[in-house]
């Protein structure tokens, strides 16, 4: 017995000295995350996208409305520009365009680091974490322990959660975590917690390694496994990640269905990252589908771990994606930070002969940031090639109508001659990007050449294509996001001319481009 007690009795000092140096080392990070804080003007930087003010950042993490306030967490490393030890960075909005950078939310400790994960109110107070007039704001995460990853025995991932009572500021970790362990599951994370209304229950999907897991509970903290997705379907290139699961209403028929996201990392179809899709059936403990294709969110090589808001007014389904990509996100040529996230975008479900497809199209109200409108004529007869000049695509929005039939080629460039090219090849059916001479590309061997072209169907309509620069991203989308690509480029000065070309002599109409204002307060 005397010996029982000293084994704890040194667990517990072993255990407090582990905390007092988590603590220590993560506020000397946070000190020189704030030392080196940007006022968003560095190279690179994007002018309406969220970037972290400084250091690593990878995946949105609890996406959550609450209180008239969007919040964003991200994986975060405050101590580096590459990945270490995960930390929740912070930031919220009231609008999804304005963003304000809070401080970190959620820090290492003695379980490991804070890996991807959710959020959502609790509002009925069926934690007992607050009150019912004041309900809590429940994170959901994965730990990660270096410590056990160096013993080996697949068992380092487990489930934490945190609580907050004043709308995200402050968070206090659960005292009985982890509440779900792992007996053995090499890779087991990025909970997605949400509350379904009919079975009165809070749904947990989380991934572990090629299949996704569906849980209930009532509280928030015990957790019943009730059926698993996804060995046999679907691509497995690489392992799954950052689930998501969603209803939503088929916009054109009378259906509603089951969305379910997952990501994965490697075998993407550019290599390295990228997010698939299932449509199906959810009946409250199982997913299925009788989906046989694959279906990749984004036809771009640059959104990654991306997932949608819980509790977003009028049940909209509001997305944020990663920019970047495994293959080469440590390597981009930034200094001060790394990465950015996509911009909102709403996401719309539609079912045609070859079954059911997703939409994605930033949020309407991003037109409130657009600042003077060119004047370059409404309509463009592309008979012969056109040259625009501006002395900034680089911070743009720019729109217009064609027949999806026509092949149509644009190149944006510099006085460096660094471009970068979309083609949409009507005769190949592809749609092709080009970022070999856009900018910086040696920064690492796959990113001048890993975007391969992405089958779309040339049909006969008439249809929108969109393209939104923003300093070192372009994501296109064409027919309102039916097809996305989003994809980085580091040009070393501003794109300044569009080379407009078609060899069907296609017809540009209700040809737009809106300058967009910077979100970040400052005179770039
Ligand atoms: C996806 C991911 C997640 C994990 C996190 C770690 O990019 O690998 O699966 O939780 O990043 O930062």
């Amino acid at each position: 017995m005397r010996f029982f007690k000293l084994i704890v009795l040194l667990s517990f000092l072993i255990l407090s000295c582990r905390n007092q140096n988590s603590e220590k080392t993560s506020s000397s990070q946070d000190d020189s995350a704030k030392t080196s804080e940007s006022n968003y003007k560095e190279k690179f930087r994007p002018q309406f996208h969220f970037s972290p003010p400084s250091k690593w950042m990878n995946d949105p993490n609890g996406l959550v409305y609450n209180d008239g306030i969007y919040h964003l967490f991200y994986q975060y490393y405050p101590g580096d520009i590459v990945w270490g030890p995960m930390h929740w960075g912070h930031a919220t909005s009231k609008d999804l365009i304005h963003w304000e950078n809070k401080p970190i939310a959620l820090y290492p400790d003695e379980y490991g680091y804070i890996f991807s994960g959710s959020a959502v109110v609790d509002k009925t107070n069926s934690s007992g974490f607050g009150t019912k007039d004041n309900p809590p704001l429940i994170a959901m995460f994965t730990y990660h322990s270096d410590e056990l990853v160096k013993k080996g025995n697949n068992d380092h991932q487990t489930q934490g959660i945190a609580y907050s009572l004043d709308n995200g500021d402050t968070w206090t970790k659960y005292e009985e975590n982890p509440v779900i362990g792992n007996d053995g599951m090499m890779d087991f994370r990025d909970p997605k917690v949400f509350w379904h209304d009919e079975l009165n229950k809070w749904i947990l999907i989380l991934v572990a390694g090629d299949h996704a897991k569906f849980y209930h509970s009532d509280n928030l903290k015990d957790w019943k496994l009730k059926s698993e997705f996804g060995k046999n379907i679907g691509a497995h290139g690489g392992v799954w990640e950052c689930p998501d699961l969603f209803r939503l209403p088929v916009e054109n028929g009378e259906e509603e269905k089951w969305v379910l996201l997952i990501s994965i990392n490697p075998g993407g179809t550019h290599g390295g990252s990228a997010t698939q899709y299932f449509v199906g059936e959810f009946d409250g403990e199982t997913f299925t589908t009788n989906q046989n294709d694959i279906k990749w969110l984004d036809l771009g090589a640059d959104n990654y771990a991306g997932i949608t808001y819980n509790n977003a007014p009028n049940n909209e389904r509001i997305f944020i994606g990663w920019m970047s990509n495994w293959l080469y996100a440590q390597k981009v040529p930034t200094e001060v930070w790394r990465s950015a996230m996509t911009l909102p975008r709403t996401i719309k479900l539609f079912s045609d002969e070859n079954g059911y497809y997703l939409k994605n199209y930033p949020i309407e109200n991003f037109s409130t940031l657009y600042s003077s409108k060119n004047n370059y004529s409404n309509e463009i007869d592309l008979k012969e090639e056109v040259t625009l000049d501006s002395s900034n695509f680089s911070a743009v929005d720019i729109s217009f109508q064609m027949n999806l039939s026509k092949d149509l080629q644009l190149e944006f460039y510099n006085a460096k001659d660094e471009k970068l090219v979309f083609q949409m090849d009507s005769k190949t059916s592809e749609l092709k990007i080009d970022r070999k001479t856009s900018g910086l590309t040696d920064f690492e061997e796959h990113f001048a050449t890993n975007i391969k072209p992405m089958p779309y169907n040339p049909e006969d309509s008439i249809v929108e294509v969109r393209l939104i620069v923003d300093e070192a991203s372009m994501e296109i989308f064409v027919d309102k996001g039916k097809y996305a690509l989003t994809n980085i480029m580091f040009p070393t000065e501003n794109y300044s001319k569009l080379k407009l070309t078609s060899e069907d002599d296609t017809v540009l109409t209700n040809f737009k481009v809106n300058n967009v204002k910077s979100i970040w307060n400052n005179e770039k």
